[in-house]
């Protein structure tokens, strides 16, 4: 194996700084383990801006609510490093959460504003001031040249390129593409609760953002678009709705009536044990005669 993995922010620092002496380009990807092929086309995509990856590995318990799945997250690290070996990932940092949250520890990073109090803002309170408080310390523990992180967390993505700017961190971050299984279903680690039933039933998400973004691009009326599309999700065998909302893409507010520039459609929705998001881009079909 020619991965290396270390655990502590000490080696991460050390095995960085070696390959800062020799000029070469750093890239991190955050994850929370239990890879799938989506975490893996990060890697891939981030090749092209670095000489060398590192794969970070923490489940962060600040960004789960009290009734959340932090307990029964998939832990699988003897598979994710095979994974990141076979992939050509150079090292992988898997701190545990003394390492990160050392006793004394007290400080929060927490984003405000229309990007944190909607979407899964609303439905998972505190969950991303975990997700700053945790990326931040990630990005300047490795302090690398770039970061990768994948639209399927798009709002995510907003809340990190924004206290990122705002904090002045001199790392840029890069968005990657959703990975899809041949079904459609966005790849997750979550996607591993579901029993053989519910997975059948999982790809109904992607398939109604699809028949929404379809209809929404041409101009039609968003209001019965998400009804229906509401209705679908439920009617397939999914317990509850988050959210399904159509927003803009660059300052994530609803839109009320038709989109007329770049949106797009997110939906957080229960199936089982799941708590499965999606979300697809709608960019607005102009029809001239
Ligand atoms: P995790 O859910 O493990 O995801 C790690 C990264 O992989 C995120 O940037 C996520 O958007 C990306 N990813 C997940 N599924 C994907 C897919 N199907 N296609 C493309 N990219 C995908 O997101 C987190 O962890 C955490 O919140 C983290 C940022 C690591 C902070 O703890």
């Amino acid at each position: 194996m020619t991965l290396k993995t270390v655990h502590s922010v000490a080696e991460l620092r050390a095995v960085v700084a070696g390959w800062r002496a020799r000029g070469l380009r750093v890239a991190l990807v955050p994850t929370m383990g239990a890879l799938h092929a989506g975490h893996i086309s990060l890697t891939d995509h981030v090749r092209n801006h670095a000489d060398r990856v590192i794969v970070s590995i923490f489940v962060n318990p600040t960004q789960f609510g009290p009734n959340e799945d932090f307990g029964a997250y998939p832990r699988t690290l003897p598979d994710d490093q095979k994974m990141l070996d076979a992939a050509g990932v150079e090292l992988c940092f898997a701190p545990s959460v003394e390492e990160m949250y050392p006793d004394g520890f007290a400080t929060r990073v927490s984003v405000d504003g229309s990007f944190t109090n909607v979407l899964c803002g609303a439905s998972r309170p505190g969950h991303f001031d975990g997700v700053a408080q945790i990326v931040t310390k990630l990005l300047l523990q490795a302090l690398p040249d770039c970061a990768i992180f994948g639209q399927k967390d798009y709002q995510q993505l907003m809340v990190i390129r924004r206290f990122t700017t705002d904090l002045n961190i001199p790392v840029e971050i890069i968005g990657a593409p959703i990975l899809r299984e041949d079904d459609g279903l966005a790849m997750s680690s979550r996607n591993r609760y579901l029993t053989p039933e519910e997975r059948a039933i999982a790809p109904t998400l992607d398939r109604v953002l699809g028949e929404i973004t379809k209809a929404a691009a041409r101009g039609a009326e968003i209001a019965p678009l998400l009804a229906k599309g509401r209705e679908d999700i439920l009617n397939a065998g999914f317990k509850s709705i988050d959210y399904l909302e159509i927003r803009d893409a660059d300052t994530l507010e609803r839109v009320e009536d038709r989109v007329r520039k770049s949106s797009r459609v997110f939906v957080a929705a229960h199936l089982g044990k799941a708590r499965l998001i999606d979300n697809h881009a709608i960019d607005p079909i102009n029809i001239t005669g």
